[in-house]
């Protein structure tokens, strides 16, 4: 593998600063180093630019950052794109997770049947109508699939994942509408009672046959750092109890290594002001190191 690392250091999607030094905290916890023996090669492609200056508000809608969000997202998509077209795997280090609709968006360009491992506290599947927050972090899942504000669903080209090529992972926080878009549109969601009762094996296998019956043309896993309980990931904005394990998270990430069908990957979420010495982006680094092959002996 070739990886690219690309650094979106956004924090418009949310409404708690710091997570825009997310790809500052994962670099500094030693991301290069940890991957660069597991591959054949790793480069850093530095940070997207992002405008700072754009109006925060855009008349007409609840969205908070509209503007910012669509204009990081437009570069991203651009990037991530870009790193596709050259034959490597993009590594995209977050940024809250509203970047994920410019990482779909990108990939979506090259894969026509793209399946999606969502590992997360929360389904992120809102729209306007539904989000209690006006957070655009809440909606990248919705947005992928063609629901959502028009700005935000028009960056790259017509929808950019099937419902059906969605897998959830973790999720124990999901809202009122979140929950009828999951069962109308027919979204495979493990919550934490699946990965309590039939243990994390049990679901990462299912879900990769899951994923493997839809033909998929490829896996893009887009890991929350607050998918994990935040006993071993507290720097995040939006941390929910009864998380995954640290253990169940490595065992996860060894089984998509083993698997052979990842091809993307963003991680998202880690807020180095809201952390405990940098725990969350070590953890996240140890993550990438078991996605990308490493082993205990
Ligand atoms: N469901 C809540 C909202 O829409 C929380 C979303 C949290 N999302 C995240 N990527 N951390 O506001
Ligand atoms: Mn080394
Ligand atoms: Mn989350
Ligand atoms: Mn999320």
């Amino acid at each position: 593998k070739q990886i690219s690392i690309i650094g979106v250091p956004a924090d418009f999607g949310q409404s708690r600063r710091g997570v825009d030094m997310g790809p500052s905290a994962i670099r500094y916890a030693g991301v290069e180093d940890r991957l660069h023996e597991l591959v054949k090669e790793i480069r850093d492609e530095g940070d997207i630019p992002l405008e700072t200056e754009l109006p925060r508000h855009q008349s007409g809608t609840n969205l908070k950052n509209l503007p910012a969000v669509t204009d990081g997202n437009r570069k991203l998509a651009e990037k991530v794109s870009d790193s596709v077209k050259e034959g490597r795997f993009p590594l995209v280090l977050g940024g809250d997770h509203s970047i994920a609709i410019g990482t779909l968006a990108g990939l979506s360009e090259h894969y026509s049947n793209l399946g999606v491992i969502w590992y997360d506290a929360h389904t992120d599947l809102n729209t306007a109508e539904t989000s209690p927050s006006g957070n655009i972090h809440g909606m990248p899942l919705a947005v992928a699939m063609g629901l959502g504000h028009e700005d935000l669903t028009s960056i790259g080209n017509g929808p950019k994942v099937k419902p059906e090529n969605i897998v959830v992972i973790g999720a124990r926080s999901v809202d009122p509408g979140e929950r009828e878009l999951v069962k109308e549109k027919g979204i495979k969601v493990y919550t934490m009672h699946e990965i309590d009762r039939d243990g994390m094996t049990a679901v990462m296998e299912d879900a990769l046959r899951y994923l493997e019956s839809r033909g998929v043309d490829g896996i893009h896993l887009s890991l929350d750092l607050d998918g994990l309980d935040p006993l071993y990931t507290p720097g995040v904005g939006t941390p929910v109890q009864g998380g995954i394990s640290y253990r169940e998270s490595h065992l996860a990430m060894e089984m998509l290594h083993s698997s052979g069908k990842i091809t993307s990957a963003e991680f998202v979420e880690v807020n180095p002001i809201l952390d405990e010495r940098n725990k969350t982006a070590d953890v996240a680094v140890g993550l990438m190191g078991s996605l990308f092959g490493e082993t205990l002996i």
